[in-house]
């Protein structure tokens, strides 16, 4: 089933398109399962429903952790390198592994954890988070990691979403120089959330907390009394694995359901082939477990394949610019995975951090999150890649569950600032507004895929109709993936961003709606319009345009610094638009709709076409806001 040649590529790519289910199947026979499958795949894009390996029985870290135990249990399965270099590193062989995450399933189970129940993970990058994750899987619970960035509310609305019934976390958080209080944001949010018995903590910092009696217990004094052999509860292929929140064009986080069998077939299959892996790799993604990357390919595909993962709890900048490259050098990493932001803010930091380490391990590098500018390609490639190592440009989402358009490591052609071809089994397609295939070469429009893969999205949580609406109903027949996107004429694809409502900052995914509703908390705020613009690290920057009460006795800058609380209390920093500007009025049609398009120009600093503003309910409205931005 591996891809190693250009021909192997375009074989597989043929069958999987010819007879897509035989050749799923061939894929999905090389993993363990109690049982196999009654049928390979059922699904309606029309109303939407789709069922992979049905009838099939397993549990997916019997594939991630038991079946390596005869063959290479002594192999090093996890590396945790923490924030700070003075700190000891943690490793894991296979062994290690599954014992530890026996105990704490054990753990779970003994505090009423069964299948289906869901558990929320809100902690920093520790290799209990991992372990954590995984001890819901042996129990065919449901998981849902929050990043441990979101705020209070954010937090609590997704546990209330899911219907959680734990919650892990941890007493506090060491990111570069400063420590986060964990568990204070997690007992903030309890407050408000009835589903929860218990909540599961971690000690990292040895930050002051306190424990509320009959809701919260120590992790490891719990784990000590714990067996460290824990038989994994057999589930079918379509029970769910997880959920992950992301943000969409509409104000709510959606909760976007994996199931397990077709997930655990994806991600190892895409993740073999699109790094080229070998045996003696050590792999290094450098995302958090908060997002889908993490969950895909930090923790269950290199696992799935049986190979050394890297966990890093710190910041790229921490002690200094050089952290990244000290810890390549250090663990001889041979792939490493990031993503442009992260790039790009290296970049800007200088060779001298670059320089000072021996990088002769790496042999793949890979991208995902954004697209990624051609200086940072150029300099990823000469300067980390040093000229010859092939940079895999991954384009996939939270709801494709893997990677679905990406070059193979050094199988299929490199192209920079392109994401390349698709994954067998991945049918890309354009379409026009219209709702027409746009063939050829040559030619931009709206990426759509027509036809299911394995870690397709089943669904959102608790509301079908949504995951509808969301992605079967814009071009029926098609999911839609909400980007737009340039085939050239070699038939390469290449990702240009959101066309709808999302902002990407930093490779996190925000709604407008969702940051609009946060800044409309602040008690002065009447209204208020976001739009994201160009930023040198980030990508993308919020721009945030908002009408205050006339009658605020607050300066300008006392509701700007306010407006970024208010924003940081709902979602969290990561939200915290770059400016904010106080206007008297938004550019709206006569139906009330904003006129988005003319505040991204304004936003953007580019007012020489703002096309026609006389259908404006009040067209002068755009001279002030353009003389407010300085234009
Ligand atoms: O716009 C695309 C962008 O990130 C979006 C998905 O975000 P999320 O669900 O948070 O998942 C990110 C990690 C998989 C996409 O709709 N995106 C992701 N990868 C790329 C990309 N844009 C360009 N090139 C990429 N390689």
């Amino acid at each position: 089933m591996r891809i190693r040649t250009l021909e192997d590529y375009t074989t597989a790519y043929r069958k999987s398109v010819e007879t897509p289910e035989r050749f799923w199947e061939e894929v999905a026979e090389t993993f363990s399962w109690h049982k196999k499958w009654d049928t390979v795949l059922d699904y309606s894009f029309e109303d939407y429903s789709v069922k992979w390996f049905e009838g099939a029985k397993f549990n997916i870290t019997e594939n991630c952790l038991d079946r390596h135990l005869l063959t290479q249990g002594d192999k090093k399965a996890l590396i945790w390198e923490p924030n700070s270099p003075e700190e000891e590193a943690i490793e894991f062989t296979y062994k290690q592994l599954h014992e530890k995450v026996c105990q704490f399933a054990n753990v779970l189970k003994s505090n009423g954890i069964e299948k289906g129940d869901r558990v929320v993970l809100y902690m920093p990058m520790i290799p209990e988070l991992a372990i954590g994750v995984l001890a819901c899987a042996r129990l065919g619970a449901v998981h849902s990691v929050v990043f441990a960035g979101f705020s209070s509310s954010a937090l609590a609305d997704r546990i209330n979403d899911a219907q959680a019934k734990i919650v892990l976390s941890s007493d506090g958080n060491f990111r570069g120089k400063r420590i986060f209080d964990v568990k204070k944001v997690v007992d903030e949010a309890l407050e408000n959330c009835p589903s929860i018995e218990k909540q599961i903590v971690l000690k990292r910092t040895n930050s002051e907390v306190t424990m509320k009696e009959g809701r919260d217990i120590w992790w490891n004094e719990e784990a000590k009394k714990a067996d460290t052999f824990c038989p994994a509860t057999i589930i079918d292929a379509e029970d769910p694995l997880f959920i992950l929140y992301t943000s969409g064009s509409t104000g709510k986080p959606k909760g976007v359901v994996h199931h397990a069998g077709g997930y655990m077939v994806y991600t190892k299959y895409s993740f073999e082939n699109v790094f080229q892996l070998r045996d003696d790799d050590v792999y290094w993604c450098t995302a958090d477990i908060g997002w889908i990357t993490g969950h895909s390919y930090i923790v269950y595909a290199p696992l799935l394949a049986g190979s050394t993962t890297l966990m890093f709890e710190g910041v790229p900048t921490f002690p200094d610019a050089g952290r990244f490259w000290e810890v390549v050098d250090k663990y001889k990493v041979s792939i490493f995975y990031t993503a442009p932001t992260a790039i790009r803010a290296l970049q800007a930091k200088g060779l001298e951090f670059v320089n000072k380490y021996d990088l002769s391990s790496i042999r793949v590098l890979g991208t995902v999150g954004e697209p990624i500018n051609e200086e940072a390609w150029d300099w990823y490639h000469q300067h980390i890649g040093k000229g010859n190592c092939p940079i895999v440009d991954t384009w996939w989402q939270t709801e494709t569950g893997g990677i679905m358009i990406s070059n193979m490591a050094g199988v299929t052609p490199n192209k920079a600032t392109f994401a390349t071809l698709p994954l067998p089994g991945i049918q890309p397609v354009l379409l026009d507004a219209e709702g027409n295939e746009i063939e050829g070469n040559n030619v931009e429009g709206n990426l759509c895929i027509k036809y299911p893969w394995p870690s397709i999205l089943r669904t959102t949580y608790g509301d079908h109709e949504r995951c509808k609406q969301a992605y079967f109903s814009t071009y029926r027949g098609y999911y839609f993936t909400g980007d737009g996107c340039k085939r050239d004429h070699d038939g390469m694809y290449r990702i240009l961003g959101r066309v709808d409502d999302v902002i990407n900052v930093s490779g996190h995914r925000m709604g407008t709606a969702e940051v609009e509703d946060a800044i409309n908390q602040h008690e002065d705020v009447i209204e208020s319009a976001i739009v994201g613009y160009p930023h040198e690290i980030k990508g993308q920057g919020i721009y945030a345009f908002v009408i205050c009460d006339e009658n605020s006795t607050k300066s300008k800058e006392e509701l700007q610094k306010e407006i970024l609380q208010t924003v940081s209390q709902h979602i969290g920093a990561i939200a915290k638009p770059e400016k904010i500007q106080i206007v008297s009025g938004l550019p709206k049609t006569r139906s009330g709709k904003i006129m988005r398009r003319i505040l991204r120009k304004i936003a953007e600093g580019d007012v020489s076409n703002l096309g026609d503003t006389s259908t404006l309910l009040d067209p002068e409205v755009v001279n002030e806001i353009k003389e407010g931005a300085g234009l």
